[in-house]
């Protein structure tokens, strides 16, 4: 089973942070790391979860609505840690370029399924291959259009098709984005191991975020793998991993 730090190492810090994501960079074994973006009133690409900034940090509205200097004067509370501020992803490309290079994957989430952010996919695609990182990325969406659109302007794009259930992955991936990975939601796997067969199934985990305490209880990562699971984005991917 493949171990990805879903918003970074988001059950013991606060997700899609610079913190999250350095805790995740530490982690031995880790295969990649996934996160969310948006984009700001002046066109920068954001790291963050929501379509707002009410849940996360001390600012209410919409991201969209926010140029990147009004953004970067929110804060992030971590409790002990230093208070954090919304990430711009050239922040995190800087932080994450030696171990992506070293082979640790980057699954960039898209957030355009609400608001349909116009050049989003141009955007990111373009920084990406200034980076020279195009090996390392995994795009994935909800929206199935930006998919097609990601396929359109970067062929070779490794995409991941999102949806909560892996029936309706297989069914957007018979549109135009040809991907071959389907990331469901981990109670969505509703056809057998056979039919995934030639996949590649990452499934993701929601809740147990930050500042919720962790909890004792374990997966048991054989019985998802049985079911055709071949990747985890996991909130604690610590404990499934050595630091
Ligand atoms: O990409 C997998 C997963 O992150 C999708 O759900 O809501 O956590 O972005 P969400
Ligand atoms: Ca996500």
């Amino acid at each position: 089973m493949k171990i990805w730090a879903h918003r970074g190492c988001s059950q013991r810090y606060p997700e899609n942070t610079m913190l999250a994501f350095e805790k995740a960079a530490e982690l031995k074994g880790l295969t990649g790391i996934e996160l969310d973006i948006q984009l700001t009133k002046d066109g920068e690409i954001v790291v963050i979860h929501d379509e707002r900034v009410d849940r996360t940090t001390e600012g209410a509205g919409y991201v969209k609505d926010f140029t990147l200097s009004e953004l970067k004067r929110l804060h992030i509370y971590a409790d002990e840690n230093p208070a954090q501020s919304i990430p711009t992803i050239n922040e995190v490309l800087d932080l994450l370029q030696d171990r992506m290079k070293g082979g640790l994957k980057l699954n960039i989430e898209l957030k355009n399924s609400v608001n349909p952010y116009e050049g989003m996919e141009e955007k990111i695609v373009e920084l990406i291959g200034r980076y020279g990182l195009q090996e390392n990325i995994v795009y994935s969406s909800f929206y199935a259009l930006s998919l097609e659109k990601l396929r359109e302007i970067e062929p070779q794009a490794e995409i991941g098709i999102l949806d909560t259930k892996v029936s309706d992955c297989l069914y957007k991936g018979k549109g135009g984005c040809g991907a071959k990975a389907l990331h469901p939601c981990w109670q969505g796997i509703d056809l057998s191991p056979e039919k995934l067969q030639g996949y590649t199934v990452r499934a993701w985990f929601s809740g147990h975020l930050y500042p919720e305490k962790p909890t004792g209880t374990k997966l048991d990562l054989d019985v998802l793998e049985k079911r055709g699971i071949t990747d985890v984005f996991l909130n604690e991917p610590e404990r499934y991993l050595l630091v």
